[in-house]
């Protein structure tokens, strides 16, 4: 089949090298892919839905697999229903789970779903009303996507109120922040764990860890993610079956009665507080580094999980892992997450090491293809390092023998992934 992809970050390069190692797949596409995603396929320059559409029709495209959430949130996925094409991922109205918070957060309180005590708000006096009722830390969220900076964790009362006034006159976050949530702080530690649904069955893929602050120990500011992890041993059973009950299944079956059924991925943003998972976040689309490490955990044909979720036949798929683990590392540019950084070439040195060849490999995020056919690192997380390994310390060792072999001016990584689970 061809397929395409929708995307320009390591997300969807990943994405992109599990299905060109899959033998169904004959063609494949990017929109707009990055500078190395046109060494997996094609990249197009087509941005418009309906163009896209027109696309896929006219170069038999089987299957479209949307990265970001972007995109679905502004209705990619309607138009190529109504158009007849196979995509995955949730529409319009059911990637609203990720696009407004407070959506989300009525709506796992409508289905009983497990969360952090909370209030939405537009008004100033009930947001200082429900501050002075919580204990610090206490956290701040504007309603709208803002590129995962929409969160404010204040350490008082007073610094909360501050955020909760700057949000909601417009000061901070534009409209996005015209409406907020205020919630309890949740105290434990954090899983991504990922459903692929096709609206009614699903594949609860092996749970990941992310390091979201920029420096070791978790410190420095908030990133898009520096590194992750899978499986994380910090799951077990007994969280896996109360994420199947609580969650999964109380979400795909709500979505469904009320009419948005879920098909795509739910990313599902876990705080494990004394042995119970609290929900954190949905979001609607891989995480961008944890799909980098899942997809390459992946044994069955990319094609076969992604298309029979597109088409809602998942019940007759039978997915499988590899009994492995992945560590990835991600390669940031000099002045991530502040500001943009000057382009600089990436060279990568000759890996000689037959173990590193085979269990370690690269997935190009923000990088461009200069006029001398040279890879640029152009983009604030540039590349990520994976490593495979049967042990998450063996994995973990080759992700960081594949950071020795990479060079760009700036470079910048942590040197801890993993830490929690060794
Ligand atoms: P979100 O965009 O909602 O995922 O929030 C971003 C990050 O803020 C999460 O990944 C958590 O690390 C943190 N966070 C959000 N809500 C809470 C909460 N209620 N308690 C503790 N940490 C939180
Ligand atoms: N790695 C977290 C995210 O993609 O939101």
């Amino acid at each position: 089949m061809n397929v395409l992809v929708i995307g320009a970050g390591g997300r969807e390069y990943s994405i992109g090298m599990a299905l060109k190692k899959d033998e169904n797949v004959d063609k494949l596409y990017f929109a707009p892919g990055n500078g190395a995603t046109d060494e997996l396929g094609e990249n197009l320059t087509i941005s418009d839905f309906n163009e896209l559409a027109d696309f896929c029709e006219a170069n038999g495209v089987d299957l479209t697999i949307v990265g970001p959430e972007a995109p679905l949130v502004d209705g990619i996925v309607d138009v190529f229903d109504n158009r007849g094409l196979t995509i995955f991922g949730p529409t319009a109205s059911a990637a609203q789970l990720e696009g407004s918070k407070i959506f989300m957060k009525n709506f796992l309180a409508r289905h009983n779903v497990p969360t952090a005590k909370y209030i939405e708000t537009d008004s100033i006096e009930e947001a200082y009303k429900f501050i002075n009722t919580l204990e610090a830390p206490i956290v701040v969220k504007a309603d709208g996507l803002c590129g995962g900076k929409g969160v404010i964790i204040a350490q008082s009362h007073d610094e909360a109120k501050k955020a909760a006034g700057e949000m909601l006159s417009g000061n901070s976050f534009g409209d996005a922040g015209t409406s907020i949530v205020v919630e309890e702080f949740l105290d434990g530690y954090e899983l991504s764990v990922f459903a692929i649904c096709d609206g009614e069955d699903y594949v609860v893929l092996p749970a990941a860890q992310d390091h979201k602050r920029l420096l070791n120990n978790d410190e420095g500011p908030n990133t898009g993610g520096m590194g992750a992890y899978a499986p994380t041993p910090l799951v077990n059973d007994e969280i896996y079956r109360k994420l199947d009950e609580r969650v999964i299944v109380p979400t795909l079956k709500g979505m469904k009665e009320e009419g948005n059924p879920f098909k795509g991925v739910l990313f599902i943003g876990v705080m494990v507080v004394n042995g119970e998972p609290i929900i954190l976040e949905y979001n609607v689309r891989f995480g961008d580094p944890e799909c980098e490490e899942l997809m390459p955990l992946l044994k069955s044909p990319a094609s076969e999980l992604f298309y029979k979720a597109a088409t809602g036949d998942l019940k007759s798929a039978e997915i499988e892992f590899y009994d492995k683990y992945a560590v990835g590392v991600v390669m940031a540019s000099r002045d991530y997450p502040y500001k943009s950084s000057e382009p600089a070439e990436i060279i990568v040195d000759d890996i000689v090491h037959d173990d590193l060849e085979s269990n370690a490999h690269i997935s190009f995020a923000g990088v461009s293809r200069g006029d001398d056919g040279k890879l640029y690192a152009t983009g604030g997380r540039v590349l990520v390092c994976v490593g495979m390994g049967d042990s998450i310390a063996e994995a973990q060792q080759r992700a960081y023998m594949l950071v020795g072999q990479v060079h760009f001016a700036g470079k910048q990584c942590r040197t801890d992934i993993a830490y929690q689970a060794l």
